[in-house]
């Protein structure tokens, strides 16, 4: 069996990397699409899931962050920043690592799930909290990099967005051509603008005669997409897309727009009850902004048998809180037969 080389050496000719001696990669990509049956009787669909959650660090960012690490190094860098709600902090932590490189990472103090925060230390990044939300985590990670010699690794980085854009190869290379309907979370808006660009160097190239229908799914509490305008408290309990002003705002609303799509919200509670659904009826854990793509589904509708790809952003490892706060606590037994057999009776 020939092992996987990473997205940018499985990919090359879909990138300008003639500037790049070494590629950085943890074998990032070639994640599961898993046929959803119970998801899909629920929603009268054929529904596919793009586990994104088996990614080396847990989440789709290691997809740009292969690419923006590789390029970061060839040019030279020696620190990379950026601002997170923690994902993006994770996985840079973990490149910059695999490269060599110092990473700083600055996350909204308090508003990020517990397993990315470990990451991020643990992999060896300077962490620093910030006072402040995400969207002034990653103003400051902007401004630092005008003060010293360090380069950013958000998705405003474009190397972000064109590695992350291999999400939309795979899922073709599976299915044969596009679903008709891709559903994905939204928060700064990166992913929905990276899975545009694949799907649309796809069908340019003759993989795939057809373009999805994108449906992004924003938070309730944090949908400056979905309501025309910023939102300066921007509060759900899916901290990964706790966002007020996504950076990509303006190509993501092209990417629905060329594509008839959508950017609709779900509440926090139609969220968890995706999640709860996804990890009892399809064994997929995932964590809570991941599930916007299902709650999407189950709130809005899906036109009869049409093919639709969710995709499932990040491993609900990631954030144990939340999993252990919203279910109810294990009763605990004497240790003998007698009573385990009482409370199983
Ligand atoms: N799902 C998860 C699990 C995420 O971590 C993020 C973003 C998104 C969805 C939304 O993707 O920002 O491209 O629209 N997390 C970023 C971070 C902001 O810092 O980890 P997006």
């Amino acid at each position: 069996m020939k092992a996987w080389g990473g997205l940018l050496n499985e990919y090359a000719d879909w990138f300008d990397l003639r500037d790049v001696k070494e590629v950085v990669t943890l074998q990032e990509g070639a994640t599961p699409l898993l046929h959803a049956e119970r998801l899909s009787e629920r929603v009268g669909a054929d529904v596919w899931l793009k586990l994104e959650g088996l990614n080396p660090t847990g989440s789709f960012k290691d997809r740009g962050m292969t690419m923006a690490i590789t390029k970061a190094k060839a040019h030279g860098a020696t620190t990379v920043v950026c601002g997170s709600t923690g994902n993006t902090s994770a996985s840079a932590a973990a490149y910059a690592g695999k490269a060599g490189l110092n990473c700083v990472v600055l996350i909204p103090e308090g508003k990020i799930a517990l397993g990315k925060l470990a990451q991020a230390i643990v992999y060896g990044a300077d962490v620093v909290q910030i006072r402040g939300n995400f969207d002034r985590a990653l103003n400051l990670a902007r401004e630092l990099t005008q003060h010293l010699p360090i380069t950013i690794v958000n998705s405003i980085n474009p190397d972000r967005i064109e590695g992350q854009k291999t999400g939309a190869f795979e899922v073709v290379d599976v299915l044969g051509e596009a679903p008709d309907i891709l559903a994905i979370p939204v928060g700064n808006a990166g992913n929905i603008t990276a899975y545009w660009r694949g799907f649309t160097q796809y069908a340019t190239a003759g993989k795939s005669a057809v373009l999805p229908r994108m449906w992004g799914f924003q938070a309730a509490g944090a949908a400056p997409i979905v309501l025309g305008h910023r939102v300066d408290e921007p509060e759900t309990i899916a901290t990964a897309i706790r966002i007020g002003n996504p950076a990509s705002w303006v190509p993501a609303l092209e990417a629905v727009d060329e594509s008839h799509g959508a950017v609709r919200a779900v509440t926090d509670d139609e969220l968890l009850d995706a999640y709860s659904f996804l990890a009892k009826n399809e064994s997929v854990f995932v964590e809570p902004a991941s599930a916007a793509s299902v709650a999407g589904l189950f709130r809005y509708g899906v036109t009869p048998g049409a093919k639709v790809v969710c995709v499932l952003t990040g491993n609900g490892l990631k954030d144990p809180d939340t999993a252990v706060q919203t279910t109810s606590t294990p009763g605990v037994v004497d240790a003998t037969i007698e009573a385990l057999l009482e409370r199983l009776s």
